[in-house]
Order: C-alpha cells, then sequence, then structure tokens
C-alpha cells in the first residue's frame, strides 16, 4: 500500500471530504463514540473542527452540546479543543484532561467513570441509549472495505457496530506496518448467551486484523497526518527507583518460596513514571521470556522487548513517549509480531486476567491503613481520572499489586490515611501496597495485622507517628476491635487539608 494509497477500496473515495464538513455532520445533542485510548489512535481532526463550530454557535447565542463516548484518555485534540469549548455535556468512561477534568469538578461536566472492560457490554445491553455517530480514526481501509485499526483499538468495534452513522479518519502518520498486529474478537455476546473466550496464553490470537463496517453507514472520511500525542515519560526519580527496587526483592522473594517462576506471571502495569520504572528495574532482573496482559503498552515495554527480556505483550493501545512513539512507527514491521491490540472488553476481561494469572501493578492516590485503595478522588471528592482498567485487573489478579508515592503535593499530603474518603478497591482487591518506604505484603492478614504493616513499611517518616497515634486511640475507643477506627476523626485529616493545606498538624 502506498502511503497515498491508505483507502484502497476506490468505491470509498466519494465519501472522502475535509474535517470542517465531516464535523456539519454532527448534530447538536448526538452521542459519538470516539475512537481512543491513553493518547494513542484518537481522531486528531474532525473533533477540532466541531470545537471550532461549536464556539461558533455558543458565540450566536445558540447552544450547542454533545456526548463523548471513547476507549479511555484521548489528546488535546479532543477531550482538551472540546472541553475548552464547552461542548461535551457527558463523557464516559475515563479522562485525564485536565481541561475536562476542571469542567467535571466544577460541575459542568457529567462524567460516567466506570471499568472499562464493562462499556462494551452496557452499550450492547442498550442501557446507555442510542449511539448516533462513531467518529473512528484507522490506518487505512483495505479494497474490500474492511478497516485497519490504527494505534488503539478501545471500544472501537462496538463503536462501529452499533452507531447509526461512521465518520472515519485515516491518518498516514500511522505506519503501514500496524496491518497484522490486531485481533478484534467478534465472539462476545449478551447473557444467556455468552461462551468461554477461548484465549489461554497471552499470544494466541483469537480474532481477526482488521474491523468489519458496514459501508452504507459511513458519512464521511478524512484523510489525516497528524502524529498521536502523549506526555514523555520523566526518567525514574529516587522514589520511583526505590519503588521499583522494594517490588523486584519482592518478585525475587515469590520465586524462592515457589509461588512465582523465573517467568513470573503476564504483567499488567498501569500507566505512569513508576511503573515505568518497574519495568526499566526487569530489564536487569533475573527473569526470561516474560509476557505481558495489560491494557496499555508503555516505554518501558518495548525496552522490554529490546532487551530481549519481554516475548510478547498484548494490551488495547500504545501509550508511548513522543520518541518511543517514533521509534514503533520507524520499526513497526519488527515489533508487529510480538505485540497485540485487542478490544477492551477483551485486553481487559476478568475472565481472562483470572484465567492467566495476571500481575497486576497500578498506581493509587491513597490507601488506608487497613489497605483499601482510592485510585480516583482527591479529598473524597474531586475526581483526577477515573477507575479506568484498575478494577478489572485488581479484582480478578494473582497478585494485586499497588503503588504510590508516600506523599503527594510536597509532603502535604499522605498517601497513607487512616480512613481513606474514596474506596475503588476494597482490602480483599488489594494484596501488596508500595511505596518508596517500603513494601506491605497484606495477603492473609487481619485487618489489624494490616494497619501494623502498612504503617511500620509504607508510611512516611512524617506521617508514621500520627498513623500510630491514631491507631492505638482506636484501638481504645472504636465501637468494635476488628478494624477499629475512630469515627469522628478517621476523615479529619482531609478536612484538615483542605482547610489549612496540610495533612500535617502545624
Ligand atoms: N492527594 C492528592 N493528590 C494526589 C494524591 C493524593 N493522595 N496522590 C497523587 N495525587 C496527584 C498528584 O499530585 C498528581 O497531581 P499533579 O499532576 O497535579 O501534580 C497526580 O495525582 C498524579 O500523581 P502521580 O504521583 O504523578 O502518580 P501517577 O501518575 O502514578 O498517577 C493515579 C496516580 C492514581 C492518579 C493514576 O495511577 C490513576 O489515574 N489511576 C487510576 C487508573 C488506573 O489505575 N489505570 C491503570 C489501569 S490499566
Amino acid at each position: 500500500m502506498s502511503s497515498k494509497g491508505r483507502i484502497q477500496d476506490t468505491t470509498l473515495s466519494n465519501l472522502i471530504m475535509s474535517a470542517d464538513d465531516a464535523a456539519a455532520l454532527i448534530p447538536s445533542g448526538a452521542t459519538v463514540g470516539m475512537s481512543g485510548f491513553t493518547g494513542s489512535g484518537y481522531p486528531k481532526s474532525v473533533p477540532l473542527a466541531l470545537a471550532k463550530r461549536i464556539e461558533a454557535a455558543h458565540a450566536a447565542g445558540n447552544p450547542f452540546k454533545i456526548k463523548v463516548w471513547s476507549g479511555a484518555s484521548t489528546g488535546p485534540e479532543l477531550d482538551g479543543a472540546l472541553a475548552k469549548a464547552d461542548a461535551i455535556e457527558f463523557r464516559l468512561p475515563y479522562n485525564s484532561d485536565p481541561v475536562a477534568r476542571d469542567k467535571i469538578n466544577k460541575g459542568q461536566m457529567d462524567y460516567f467513570d466506570i471499568h472499562l472492560s464493562q462499556v462494551a457490554p452496557l452499550v450492547w445491553e442498550g442501557f446507555l441509549g442510542n449511539l448516533d455517530i462513531a467518529l473512528i480514526e484507522v490506518s487505512g481501509i483495505t479494497a474490500e472495505g474492511a478497516l485497519i485499526p490504527s494505534s488503539s483499538i478501545g471500544n472501537n468495534k462496538t463503536w462501529l457496530d452499533r452507531a447509526d452513522k461512521i465518520i472515519l479518519e485515516v491518518n498516514r502518520w500511522q505506519s503501514e506496518a500496524l496491518n497484522g498486529m490486531h485481533d478484534i474478537y467478534y465472539g462476545t455476546a449478551l447473557p444467556p448467551h455468552r461462551v468461554p473466550i477461548p484465549l489461554v496464553r497471552p499470544d494466541d490470537r483469537i480474532g481477526q486484523p482488521h474491523f468489519r463496517v458496514d459501508r452504507e453507514k459511513i458519512i464521511g472520511i478524512v484523510e489525516t497526518d497528524a502524529p498521536d500525542r502523549n506526555a514523555p515519560f520523566s526518567p525514574p526519580d529516587d522514589v520511583a527507583k526505590a519503588i521499583a527496587g522494594h517490588l523486584l526483592e519482592f518478585f525475587a522473594h515469590e520465586v524462592k518460596m515457589g509461588r512465582l517462576t523465573k517467568n513470573l506471571l503476564p504483567l499488567q502495569s498501569g500507566v505512569g513514571n513508576v511503573t515505568n520504572a518497574v519495568l526499566a528495574g526487569l530489564i536487569d532482573a533475573p527473569y526470561e521470556n516474560l509476557t505481558s496482559f495489560t491494557e496499555v503498552i508503555q516505554d518501558g515495554m518495548l525496552d522490554m522487548l529490546d532487551a530481549g527480556k519481554l516475548r510478547m505483550a498484548s494490551a488495547t493501545a500504545f501509550s508511548l513517549s513522543p520518541e518511543a512513539a517514533e521509534r514503533l512507527n520507524n520499526e513497526a514491521e519488527r515489533y508487529r509480531h510480538k505485540l497485540i491490540l485487542r478490544p477492551q472488553e477483551i485486553s481487559n476481561h476478568p475472565e481472562l486476567v483470572r484465567r492467566l494469572g495476571c500481575i497486576a501493578m497500578n498506581g493509587l492516590i491513597e490507601a488506608d491503613i487497613y489497605g483499601n485503595v482510592n485510585s480516583t478522588h482527591v479529598m473524597g471528592s474531586r475526581i483526577q481520572n477515573g477507575i479506568g482498567g484498575s478494577g478489572d485487573f485488581a479484582r480478578n489478579a494473582y497478585l494485586s499489586i499497588f503503588m504510590t508515592h508516600s506523599t503527594a503535593k510536597k509532603g502535604a499530603i499522605s498517601a497513607i490515611v487512616p480512613q481513606a474518603s474514596h474506596v475503588d478497591h476494597i482490602t480483599q482487591d488489594v494484596h501488596v501496597i508500595v511505596t518508596e518506604q517500603g513494601l506491605a505484603d497484606l495477603r492473609g492478614l487481619s485487618p489489624k495485622q494490616r494497619a501494623k504493616v502498612i504503617i511500620a513499611n509504607c508510611a512516611h517518616p512524617a506521617y508514621r507517628p500520627m498513623l500510630e497515634d491514631y491507631y492505638a486511640r482506636a484501638l481504645k475507643t472504636a465501637y468494635g476491635l476488628h478494624a477499629p477506627n475512630i469515627l469522628s476523626e478517621a476523615l479529619s485529616w482531609h478536612q484538615r487539608y483542605v482547610e489549612t493545606g496540610s495533612m500535617l498538624v502545624k
């Protein structure tokens, strides 16, 4: 396929149009299912044109809003531009754009934050209402009219199948060598017709490389040439390296105890600098033939593939720094056979995570002394990003690990608190908590045993005595001694931060 010939099906040529013309096909009030997952494979040109159109409508005094569904977070040209234009009335299932986050937290945008594996089934059930338009980035269209996916799959299969109308962005920036990397499984169904998903190893291909599409539904095709935009990773700092060090020591211990082999188990790793540091640490660790069954492929995984440590990785999207994205694009032919991108209902499927026995490694906002984890809400009220795939993996993993700096906001906030101000992952779904201070292995422990090990191993020294004091007094005064708390004080650290800017007592 030549770089100019991404649309091989010539019968579709009459549908090629400008981004402005395609944006004009989206009416106010429409629900639009967009491609895009953690800054990759999102439409880059029609959302910008739509934002411009909506800004003009607002300036003329005409209300104009749409509902946006996606795979997960997208890029500044989508969430950022539309949020800035005050164009989104409802958003699902995950957002990390700062402008959209601000609108949500100011109560100007409704946001349905949901487990990423559950989006497609909810849409198929019809629970979320009609999907008017699918706006999907692809890297090409075959002569037979099938769609070659780009750098993320997310919910695209569902959007293409369910939407009344389809607009495609064909992005020439995406490498043509992505063709063949994807595995689109068409065997999901709603109960009572569900059957086992026939995937027993992370390497298994159970679907087809391209999306099928009803061409009668395509109303516009826009050609683009814009790169995926992701934030660069910073090199691992001392804190990230310390967390990685504790975790690698833990893996070594588990191997010694015979609970893991030298191949470990399929790795799932959330995005962020800390998880990237863990992946960097694994390059020098004595493990071989590793695999990954995860949501996103980040820089560290490409490095592990290059170092011969990682045999293959399965995900639903790339989440790469600009340099790593360039590397992947230039060498996609080399990487293609070691990487598989799948729909997010498969990459994150609880049945598969449980069957494969994934090692889940995710970040957190705060954990309480009993091991309940808050991944989403700052001070119990403000959304940071969303639960993403952390719940899909944490509940079903062989080992569910959460990692964090022991403090946030330059020490003004303790990541270990008496009681979490919001709970995404109940203590039963949290096996291990790691900070730069140390690691707490919570498996098999009662709440009181958990509290002791979390306070001793994970809390920052500035907060450890405060936690010890709280726990000691709770033991004397609590309503019960299974998981003792002082109800009037349990959230007082958060209240103090809101009032004084610090959880520390001044
Ligand atoms: N209180 C207030 N803010 C906090 C906080 C706390 N206890 N802990 C972290 N934060 C803030 C940080 O200050 C930072 O804000 P800033 O960008 O304004 O400085 C932001 O949250 C990110 O924190 P950071 O320390 O950089 O960690 P991270 O990049 O690893 O992100 C989560 C941590 C929890 C926000 C992130 O992992 C997340 O969104 N998780 C939920 C989804 C998920 O797990 N996805 C992966 C599944 S596949």
